[in-house]
């Protein structure tokens, strides 16, 4: 337990765990793309994505470049319609490319269901997900994961990049929010 921004957080991932995990993801990472010849580019969804994201390449050793996308979807305010649109593009073509799309957390699905198919538009030599975190009792759409971190159940989990309403993103672990009232 952790007071933060005057609640109390219940750790569920670590720091010492997250490293552990993020360095681990980097290895598989670095093992699958050693001989491939395309561009490796890592693209973190914004905004969730960012911290995890820094760790990630630097747990890489193989020539690589980052860029970032903005999606948001509209719906209700705890999920997504499905309905997705580009609030921020990419800086640069990814055709030809070898992709890796960088999410916080799939919850529904909806959201990388739907910025899949929009990316495989551009034609990019392969594209995978990683992710550090999955709700699989929530999944409403499938989303071929080839990176996670780890499984949560189905509780609203926040911190290292990921926000309730816009904070607790630079909380160093992931934790939950056992405030009462
Ligand atoms: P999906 O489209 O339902 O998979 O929603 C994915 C997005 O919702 C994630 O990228 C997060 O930004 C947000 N989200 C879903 N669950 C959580 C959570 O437990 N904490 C913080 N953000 C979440
Ligand atoms: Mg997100």
């Amino acid at each position: 337990m952790r007071s933060f921004e005057n609640k109390t957080i219940e750790t569920m991932f670590s720091v010492a765990q997250l490293q552990e995990k993020v360095s681990e993801l980097g290895q598989k990472i670095e093992k699958d793309y050693s001989n491939s010849e395309a561009e490796l580019v890592l693209i973190g969804v914004l905004k969730g994505s960012f911290i995890f994201l820094a760790d990630l390449v630097r747990a890489i050793d193989l020539p690589l470049s980052v860029d970032f996308i903005g999606v948001s979807s509209y719906g209700d305010a705890t999920e997504s319609s499905g309905k997705v649109t580009i609030t921020h593009p990419l800086s640069k073509s990814i055709e030809g490319k070898n992709i890796i799309l960088v999410e916080d957390i799939v919850d529904t699905g909806i959201t990388m269901a739907a910025l899949l198919p929009m990316l495989e538009k551009e034609k990019p030599a392969s594209i995978k997900v990683c992710t550090l975190l999955e709700k699989p009792s929530r999944r409403k759409a499938d989303v071929p994961m080839a990176y996670i971190g780890f499984s949560v159940p189905d509780q609203f989990v926040l911190g290292y990049g990921l926000d309730f309403a816009g904070h607790f993103r630079n909380l160093p672990f992931i934790g939950v929010n056992k405030t009462d009232g």
